[in-house]
């Protein structure tokens, strides 16, 4: 599977580090939402779901967690341990949540508002509907 990775650029100096996220420039959406996780316990894992419609960049902006994507064919492990790394999950791609540090910041900006209706939370469900989208292409 690709798994497409943003490097954004960090703009350094004596004083430090920054870095930028423009909308459309460094990443190909418009966002709408933002929200990040902190404070995850001990080997806790989360996500479990897909989206119908829904387009994310997630930066580990501090610490690091590992992200499981499967897209119904082919799975991938990703390690997000750097600030100025962003990975991009678009919809159709189950993803789970893992391996989170003790003071892992993972960011995400969503290109839609919060719907749970554009959840997709079991398993066998995603499976098919990727299977049925690929058969009547
Ligand atoms: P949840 O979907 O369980 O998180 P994960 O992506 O790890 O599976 O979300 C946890 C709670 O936060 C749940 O009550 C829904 C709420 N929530 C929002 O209100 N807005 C959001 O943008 C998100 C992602 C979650």
């Amino acid at each position: 599977m690709e798994v497409i990775k943003y490097a954004f650029e960090p703009h350094g100096d004596d004083r430090g580090q920054l870095v930028a996220i423009e909308a459309q420039l460094d990443i190909p959406f418009e966002v709408r939402r933002v929200y990040y996780i902190y404070d995850t316990l001990a080997g806790v894992r989360r996500g479990f779901h897909a989206h119908q419609d829904l387009e994310q960049i997630l930066v580990c902006v501090h610490g690091s967690c590992k992200i499981h994507l499967d897209n119904g064919y082919e799975t991938a492990e990703v390690v997000l341990d750097k600030p100025h790394e962003g990975l991009y999950i678009s919809n159709d791609m189950w993803r789970e949540m893992y391996d989170f540090s003790p003071d892992a910041v993972l960011l995400v900006l969503a290109s839609r508002h919060y719907d749970e209706a554009d959840y997709i939370r079991d398993y066998e469900v995603f499976l098919k509907m990727v299977h049925d989208k690929e058969t009547n292409q």
